[in-house]
């Protein structure tokens, strides 16, 4: 019989110590360690049973047949998009996201298209009961689609279940740490548990050639609760992004093993559920102040998709000794890198001042290339001096001051014309990017020629 012994895993990182502690050595938490049995099964760990004798392998070289990954289409384009061309059968995915981001949602809608395209489509749901599924789906008029639905956690269950019929192209599992597997002895929701689940429903998702969707909540600073873990067992991860006091979602891929990452989708909430956004632009200027100073158009890139946004800077006249600086959608280090460039390369001086920094649309931009149109909104606010309404920025500045060009110049261009905007200003480099006859990409190499121009119609205060 193999021998039970008990570990100490963090539920925040799912470290693993022999001892308890008040606090987790390795991501700093407290109170999240939880004395956890591991036994011979499917967890792991310390408690594993001794191999048996293997079965030789063959090896084989790199070279040799392989097959593209077979994959369907969901139905909502977005959402394919994202996964880069479908879903991919015998995979696994999941989608992690804060509570009430729409996950679910989203997730019946494309089971409901798959099974009305006749697939089968099996969702299982561990956080509702059968109700409460049914009265979304009605709401999102999808109750008549053949969707095979059950409320359920238990792992063996549900592998039973699935087992009895020929195995679904879809398989949704509402949530991940919802799911519970007698093989370990740990409560459900603990790090074993989610751990032992999922690698349970992942084996099969491969044997049985079933596309797996795991859901799986967020926790405040943005980590997928407990279940990181997970993050390594599937073969994709998608995150649904957005705020509350917004109606836009976004769902981007952060890990695919079959198509390229950092592709987004973008969907609105409506009382009809998520539409998918053809347009994301249009929708993210949308609300645009034209004639504000500190608005500046940024031509962006998310994935492979080119994207305008604007962003809002505020700069007023402190009262504090130490100014404030708040930034929301972007990362507030490289905020404070743009401000050091503008002080010390080309004598703008923010030192009396607040700033406030804010993407709108309740996008998260990841992107250097922003660097430009933040200090083109900096400066704009600044100075009281209205950005010209036609004009877009792009590029990213050095501690040097310097313009860097940045990947796809010619997509961000295309997408500017296509919005109406007749004026890029953007890194040298870039502009050999063809802007064609409709669009004027003026290039720089210096931060300091943009903040001279501005200083030469509104005396912006600098040092010479
Ligand atoms: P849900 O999909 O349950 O979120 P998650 O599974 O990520 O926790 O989404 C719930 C939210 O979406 C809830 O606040 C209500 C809103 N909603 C709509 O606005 N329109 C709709 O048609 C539906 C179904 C939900
Ligand atoms: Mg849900």
């Amino acid at each position: 019989m193999a021998r039970r012994s008990s570990s100490f895993v963090c539920q925040s990182c799912g470290a693993v110590s022999s001892k308890w502690a008040g606090r987790c050595d390795s991501c700093g938490e407290w109170n999240s360690i939880v004395e956890e049995q591991t036994g011979s099964g499917i967890g792991g760990g310390p408690g594993r049973a001794k191999p048996g004798r293997g079965r030789v392998v063959p090896l084989v070289g790199l070279s040799g047949e392989t097959r593209e990954a077979p994959r369907f289409l969901s139905g909502i384009k977005e959402l394919d998009r994202v996964t880069g061309g479908g879903f991919v059968r015998g995979s696994a995915l999941l989608v992690g996201g804060d509570p009430g981001i729409g996950k679910s949602t989203l997730l019946i809608q494309a089971a409901a298209a798959l099974a009305r395209g006749g697939l089968k489509s099996v969702y299982i749901s561990g956080e509702e009961a059968i109700d409460q599924v049914r009265l979304r789906a009605e709401r999102l008029g999808l109750a008549d689609a053949p969707v095979a639905l059950a409320a359920e956690t238990s792992v063996e269950d549900i592998l039973a279940t699935l087992d009895a019929s020929p195995p679904p192209a879809l398989l949704i599992l509402d949530s991940v740490q919802t799911l519970w597997t007698d093989v370990v002895d740990s409560p459900p929701g603990t790090v074993t548990q989610v751990r032992a689940s999922a690698q349970a429903m992942v084996r099969y998702a491969k044997k049985s050639g079933t596309a797996m969707v795991l859901v799986g909540h967020v926790t405040k600073d943005g980590q997928i609760a407990g279940p990181r873990v997970v993050e390594h067992m599937v073969d994709a991860v998608l995150y649904f992004e957005g705020d509350g006091a917004h109606q836009y979602r976004i769902l981007r891929s952060v890990k695919n093993r079959f198509g390229a990452t950092d592709e987004i989708g973008v969907f609105e909430m409506t009382g009809a559920g998520l539409q998918e956004v053809a347009n994301p632009s249009a929708l993210f200027l949308g609300e645009r102040s034209m004639n504000a100073p500190g608005s500046a158009v940024f031509a962006g890139l998310e994935g492979s998709r080119p994207l305008l946004i604007e962003i809002q800077a505020l700069v007023a006249p402190s009262p504090l000794g130490t100014p404030r600086r708040a930034v929301i959608g972007w990362d507030s280090a490289r905020l404070s890198m743009i401000l050091a460039v503008l002080e010390a390369r080309c004598g703008v001086r923010f030192s009396q001042h607040d700033v406030y920094l804010n993407v709108a649309g309740g996008l998260r931009i990841n992107e250097p290339g922003a660097d430009l149109a933040v200090a083109a909104a900096l400066v704009s606010s600044l100075s009281g001096l209205a950005l010209p309404a036609n004009c877009v920025y792009f590029g990213e500045v050095s501690l040097s001051g310097a313009i860097r060009p940045v990947a796809q110049g010619q997509a961000r261009l295309k997408e500017a014309q296509k919005l109406g905007f007749d004026r890029a200003i953007c890194p040298q480099g870039n502009v050999k990017d063809g802007a064609g006859p409709d669009i004027a990409a003026e290039g720089l190499q210096e931060l300091g020629e943009f903040i001279a121009r501005i200083s030469a119609r509104t005396g912006v205060q600098t040092r010479d």
